[in-house]
Order: structure tokens, then sequence, then C-alpha cells
């Protein structure tokens, strides 16, 4: 397992550009299923869960053929057979799970397991397969898979997502447009990811309703062709290289390839901490406060404050001058990286789902322990500031969804390199 050896307290100086979004590639991913005839999605980034999940896809028969330094990836579901999402891949990656909408969608049937936990809790799956009920397939059970089964013609009705779910919108409208005489979704998911997806099948022959609402109504038509499409910029990379950029008082960094339209309330909030910000078309210029204003936020669903940058913001909070608090309303147990940045110097607190922060604090140099995506890219950004050497282990999980990281943040003027543990191993 690899691991970053990062020397602080460093600013960043310089120009990153911003990679292809992982969760907006994989519904599109997803929804190459559904086509007659290939698909071609363009600015797609190299990262692990791309290529889980050009794994998963290529067990159903289809071709799947990712140019990694283009950043294109070809799907042809001409082939597909297969009507299946195994175990040994979906437990490596919840994502998968939108194999079970595809599926069924385009063949009426699908074998698809149900995807594990993660670092910070249970993950369920009860909105989408009450929805799939609702909308009239037969869902069973059986040995940790899911079973599905539906007709030509699904009546289709109405299904309210109680709390709103992006993974639960996704499944059902996969399932629905080839499939539901009439679907109607209630509290959908508007996150820039759900709505590029069903822009996108309407452009594939799609019939979709109150897209960029939370209310998606999907009427089944009889076939749909594979387009080719960008993918999005990723918004919650950008938001992570804003707070980068805000948290040692010389940074000054320009993010480029950014979809500044997908960040929703999160520059008004930013512009909270007195960082000075500029957005000129798809380049955003951070220059960072002498003094960090502490600012308190809740996460919330699109266009609120993203839950997936609710670790990211914490750490930040360690450099303000004063007491602040992050709530998570999301996921009420995703702190799992407060233990790691307290053993940096961070005075933070955990209480129900609130982390209680009081800053500034001089962050020192330790080893820490990563625990999942985003939990892990906030212990780098605390190295960064951290006084001395820091050690950030099990980076493996920052590979699921940073491209580039360590050079990207190189580039800028972090002293930061790889070690693989084996290489370790080696010279001990
Ligand atoms: C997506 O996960 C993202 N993943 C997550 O990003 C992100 O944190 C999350 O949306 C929230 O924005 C991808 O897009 C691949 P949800 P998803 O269903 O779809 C509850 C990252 O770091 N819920 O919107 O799984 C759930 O427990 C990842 O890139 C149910 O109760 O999230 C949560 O409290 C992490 N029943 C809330 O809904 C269900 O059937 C929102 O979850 C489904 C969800």
């Amino acid at each position: 397992m690899d691991k970053f050896v990062i020397e602080g307290p460093t600013p960043l100086k310089g120009t990153i550009p911003i990679s292809g979004s992982k969760n907006a590639a994989l519904p599109l991913m997803a929804a190459a299923i559904l086509g007659d005839s290939p698909t071609t999605i363009t600015n797609v980034p190299k990262l692990r869960d791309i290529y889980t999940f050009n794994n998963v896809i290529r067990v159903t028969g289809c071709q799947v053929n990712f140019d990694e330094e283009q950043g294109t990836l070809a799907i042809d579901p001409k082939h597909l057979s297969h009507l299946e999402a195994p175990y040994e891949l979906v437990r490596k990656m919840r994502a998968s799970f939108y194999m079970l909408g595809a599926l069924l969608g385009k063949f009426g049937q699908a074998k698809v397991s149900l995807p594990g936990g993660c670092a910070w809790g249970p993950r369920p799956v009860d909105l989408h397969l009450d929805g799939l009920r609702e909308m009239g397939a037969d869902i069973e059970l059986e040995q940790g898979y899911v079973i599905a089964s539906a007709p030509k013609r699904m009546e289709g009705g109405t299904f309210k997502l109680e709390p709103s779910s992006v993974g639960a919108t996704v499944n059902l409208v996969l399932a629905s447009v080839l499939r539901a005489e009439k679907f109607t979704i209630k509290n959908a998911a508007k996150e820039p990811d759900v709505v590029l997806l069903c822009k996108k099948l309407v452009e594939m022959g799609a019939d979709i309703e109150g897209i960029g609402t939370h209310t998606l109504t999907i009427r089944a038509v009889d076939s749909l062709e594979g387009i080719t499409v960008r993918n999005a910029s990723d918004r919650i990379e950008t938001g992570t290289f804003m707070i980068a950029g805000a948290m040692h008082p010389e940074s000054e960094v320009t993010l480029t390839n950014v979809d500044v339209d997908d960040l929703g309330h999160f520059p008004k909030t930013f512009r909270k901490t007195g960082a000075d910000m500029t957005i000129e078309d798809d380049t955003i210029r951070i220059s960072a406060p002498e003094k960090i204003s502490p600012t308190s936020v809740k996460t919330q669903i699109y266009p609120g404050f993203p839950t997936d940058l609710q670790a990211q913001w914490s750490t930040m909070m360690t450099q303000a001058a004063g007491k602040s608090s992050v709530t998570d309303t999301i996921y009420y147990d995703r702190f799992s990286y407060v233990p790691e940045v307290v053993r940096l110097g961070g005075d933070m607190e955990v209480k129900e789902n609130t982390v209680h922060i009081e800053g500034k604090t001089q962050l020192k140099g330790a080893s820490v322990m990563s625990t999942d995506l985003r939990a892990s890219v906030s212990l780098v950004l605390a190295a960064m500031i951290a006084k001395g050497m820091s050690e950030v282990l099990r980076i493996y999980h920052l590979d699921r969804g940073y491209e580039d990281l360590e050079e990207k943040l190189r580039s800028v003027g972090a002293q930061i390199s790889r070690v693989s543990q084996e290489a370790e191993a080696v010279t001990n």
C-alpha cells in the first residue's frame, strides 16, 4: 500500500487543471448500456473507480475501451448478454449498483450484488429497491444479490425519495426510460451529476420532464441510441483545491477547466472565509486571506454545501481565527478524519453529527491514516500546512477519486512524494 510523505508548511502558487468528474462519469457509463449503439464519453479521469466500473461493465459482455491519455471511454453494448454484476466487483465500488437500473431497464432482468457499506458506516439501498417495486419490478434478495425482473412495459407510478438520494434517482431513471409507461420521482436529486445524466439520456432519445428540478417524470420510449458526450469537470475536486489554496496565507492558485455552474452555493460560502476569489469563464483564481474567518456550515443536498467537501472544510477551519462548527445532515457519522487531524494538532471535537473546531492551531507533522476518499484528501491538506514531516497512509482511497493528485500539488509547490510500501520494505 502506498503512502504520501509531505513536508510543510508550504504555500501553493500556480495553476491546477481540474480533471473530469468521477461521480458524473459513472452514471453516464451505466447509461451507455441502454443504447442500441456505442457511446463515447470524453474528459473521463484515470481513476481506480473508473477502471473498476469498466470491469463491471465488461462482465456483461459489453466492449469497453478506455484511451487513458485522451481520457476517452468507448462503450459498445452490442454483445451484452450476461445480466449480472458480481459481488467481488460491486463491493469495491458502490456505484456499480447502477448496473441494476441499467440492466433491468434494458433487458427486464438483472442480478446485482448488494453494495457493501463504506468506511463511515452503512449506506442503505432501500430507496432504490422500493422505487423499483413501485415502478412495477419484481425484486427478490438472495444470498446478498438483488434478483430483479420486469415486463416490457411496467405501469410505473409515483415514488417519493425520503431522503433525496443521488444513487436512487440515477437507478430509477435508468430503469424507467425504456420500460415504465409513466414514472414520477418526487424529491429527486438534482445534483449536476443527475442533471447531466438526464440531459444526455434525452439526447439518446429518452422522454424525461422536470430535469433540474426535484420532480422527474419519465415516459418509456422504445429504444435509445448511443451518443458522444463530454463528462463534467469534477466539482468536488474544484472545491477541494479552492480550500487548499486558502489554507496558507501566501497561497495563490488558479484552477482551470472548471464547470463553475456546478458549484452551487459553495463559492458564496467560500467567500465568507475572507479568501479572495475571482471567477472568469472556466477559471477560478484564489488568493488566501491573511486570516481565515471562522465559517460554520451545514451540509445539504444540491445546491447546498456538499457533504463531499465536509472533511476538507473542517480541516481548513483548524486554520481559522476562532470557533466554528461543521454539521453533516446527509451522513451523520462521516467524521473518521477528525481523530487523524487531531493527531496533527487540530483542536476538534465531534458531538453527534457536528464537529466543533477551535482555530487557529499550528498543526505539526505526524503519521496519519486515510479511511475514505474525502477524509484522505483532508489529511493531505492538513499535512501541507503542518510544520514538519507527515505521512498519509493507505492512499489507495485517494487514488479512487483524485487524478494525479501529487503531481498537481507538486506543480504548485507542495513538498509531497508517493512512497510505495513495497519499496520501503526493500530498503529497510
Ligand atoms: C453519491 O452517493 C455520491 N457518490 C457520494 O460521493 C455523495 O457523498 C452522495 O451522493 C451524497 O451527495 C456517487 O455519486 C458515486 P445518496 P449515494 O444516495 O448516491 C440515504 C464520494 O466521495 N439513502 O445521495 O450513495 C443515505 O444513507 C462519494 O465521491 C437511504 O437512506 O448517496 C444518505 O444519508 C461518497 N436509502 C442520503 O440518502 C437509500 O436507498 C444520501 O445518499 C439511498 C440513500
